[in-house]
This record gives C-alpha cells, sequence and structure tokens, in this order.
C-alpha cells in the first residue's frame, strides 16, 4: 500500500521518518480522521477545518490546502479511487534534536494514507462501554497525536469485554476514548458541552443538527455518572463509529436483547440519509 509524506507518494515500506521527529519524541502533532464514500468526503469541510484550527491552537505553520489538494493522487496511486475509503492525516511540529522547547525554523512532518472503509451495521448492533476515570489533561479539545490516556481507557475497556471506554472526570461523563457520548432522558437529548474537556467531534455536530431538524430538544449538559441509571437511551458518535446505540454502561443495563431505543433510532435514521 501507499502512503503520502511531505509531497511524495511512496509504498509504506519506502516511507520514513527521523527518530528525531517530534511527533515520536513528545506526541507533538495533530491528526484527523475522515471518511469518503461514494466519492465524497463526508463533512470534508469541517474536518479540514478542525485540522486546520488545531495545527493553529498548537503552533503549527502549516497549509492544509497541500494535503487536501494531493489526496486524489495518493488515492490513485493507491488504486482506491473508487472505494469508500477513511483517511487518515497527522502532521507533526517536524524533526530537530530533542529539546522541549519549540525549534525554531522547523518543517513540519505531514503524513496521510487511505484505507478501505466499509460502514460498520450500527443500526443492529448495541455497543457495551465501560466507564473508566478521565485520566487525561486539561486540552481535550485539541487533536493530538499524544493518545496515551485514550489508548490506556480503551485497552482497559477491551481487557474487559467492552467495545469502548467512556470516562468521568469530576463526576461527569465527558466522552468516550474515541467517541462522543450522548444520553436521551424524557425526550431529550443530552451531551457534554464543547469545551476543553472533550474533542469538538464533527459527529457529535452532525447530530446535534439531526436533533434540531426532528425536534428532539437538546441539552449541552454533562450527565453526572451516579445518574447513568435514571437516563433512557445511550449511544455513542464518532466518524468511524457513526450513531451507535448502548446497550450497556458500566453495570447499568439500558435495553436487553437487541432493542434499541426510539431517540437513538430516529437520529441513526437521519444520520443514514445524509449519505445518501
Ligand atoms: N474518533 N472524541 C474523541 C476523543 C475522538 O478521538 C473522536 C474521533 C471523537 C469523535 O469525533 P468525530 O465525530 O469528529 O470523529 C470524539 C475517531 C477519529 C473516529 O471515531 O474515527
Amino acid at each position: 500500500s501507499h502512503v503520502w509524506l511531505n509531497g511524495a507518494v511512496l509504498p509504506a515500506e519506502a516511507a520514513k521518518i527521523s527518530v528525531f521527529d517530534r511527533g515520536f519524541l513528545f506526541g507533538d502533532g495533530i491528526y484527523e480522521v475522515m471518511v469518503r464514500l461514494q466519492g465524497r468526503f463526508f463533512y470534508g469541510e469541517a474536518h479540514w477545518e478542525r485540522l486546520e484550527r488545531n495545527l493553529e491552537k498548537i503552533g503549527i505553520a502549516y497549509s492544509v490546502s497541500l494535503l487536501r489538494q494531493n489526496v486524489s493522487d495518493l488515492a490513485q496511486v493507491a488504486g482506491l479511487l473508487d472505494q469508500d475509503v477513511l483517511l487518515y492525516i497527522q502532521v507533526s511540529r517536524g524533526t530537530a534534536p530533542r529539546q522541549h522547547a519549540f525549534p525554531k525554523d522547523i518543517t513540519p512532518t505531514a503524513f496521510m494514507y487511505l484505507l478501505p472503509f466499509s460502514l460498520p451495521d450500527v443500526n443492529t448492533k448495541r455497543m457495551e462501554v465501560s466507564v473508566l476515570p478521565d485520566q487525561r489533561w486539561e486540552r481535550c479539545d485539541i487533536k493530538m497525536t499524544s493518545l496515551l490516556g485514550n489508548v490506556m481507557a480503551k485497552d482497559s475497556a477491551v481487557t474487559g469485554g467492552a467495545h469502548e471506554a467512556v470516562l468521568v472526570r469530576n463526576g461527569k461523563i465527558t466522552e468516550g476514548s474515541h467517541s462522543n457520548v450522548f444520553f436521551v432522558k424524557d425526550g431529550e437529548l443530552f451531551t457534554h458541552p464543547k469545551n476543553r474537556f472533550i474533542l469538538d467531534g464533527i459527529t457529535r455536530d452532525i447530530t446535534l443538527e439531526l436533533a434540531g431538524s426532528l425536534g428532539i430538544p437538546v441539552r449541552e449538559e454533562a450527565v453526572a455518572q451516579i445518574d447513568i441509571s435514571q437516563m433512557d437511551e445511550a449511544f455513542l458518535t464518532g466518524t468511524s463509529t457513526q450513531i451507535a446505540a448502548i446497550g450497556r454502561m458500566g453495570t447499568h443495563t439500558f435495553f436487553e436483547g437487541s432493542e434499541i431505543g426510539p431517540i437513538t433510532q430516529r437520529l441513526q435514521q437521519a444520520f443514514l440519509a445524509l449519505k445518501n
């Protein structure tokens, strides 16, 4: 398979990055994930804008337009022009002798690859999720490549037989290890407000928009861990997750069997319709 690295499309084995790359040494980089379905990027503009915003947040000067212009070249060489694909993009601060402060005149390392992608069958599958402490830092709005807090939580969930971890900070559910979390209570939708404790998920935004158009009231308020058992429904959102119903969260079971809550179902159907 082929990847794009610093302006060139190369076989993956031929793509090399220095051991002094700050992405490797410090996790000093930003990434983005989007999917291309039937030839067009799903909410591509929002993903490119978020990438740009995140690079600005950590002071990496890199023009996202170079990446945008090169995706179809990469797709062509990789033989993936006609398939649904997932696009992974990463821009690190670049390579320099190891020192914590940002080096002057450093050139960012930019990298992207495509993977064949098929939409998961979320409309029948229900997620089981673990509830774990949110041990990450206080800038979870930055889509950075230092993901140790996320991968440790996810691994702990998977080891315990769950599909995903939902995280708790100061008694409140923030988000999943790689997804946002929603709850339904008495016909209203609840999700953590956009601030430094969660990633501003594009699928989260789409879901809020759909709720608006379906007349489902929304409260951007965090749900307390102790109130999970009072909620009627819960689901996860994310680019690869889509809208995935939660069957069990920690010790609480929302639905027995294969049932999916009515509001989750309406949102899933509306979400599916966006793709056609
Ligand atoms: N997940 N929260 C975290 C910590 C994430 O890593 C992600 C992205 C989300 C959802 O964001 P979006 O809807 O923009 O994908 C929330 C990966 C990229 C994914 O689900 O594919």
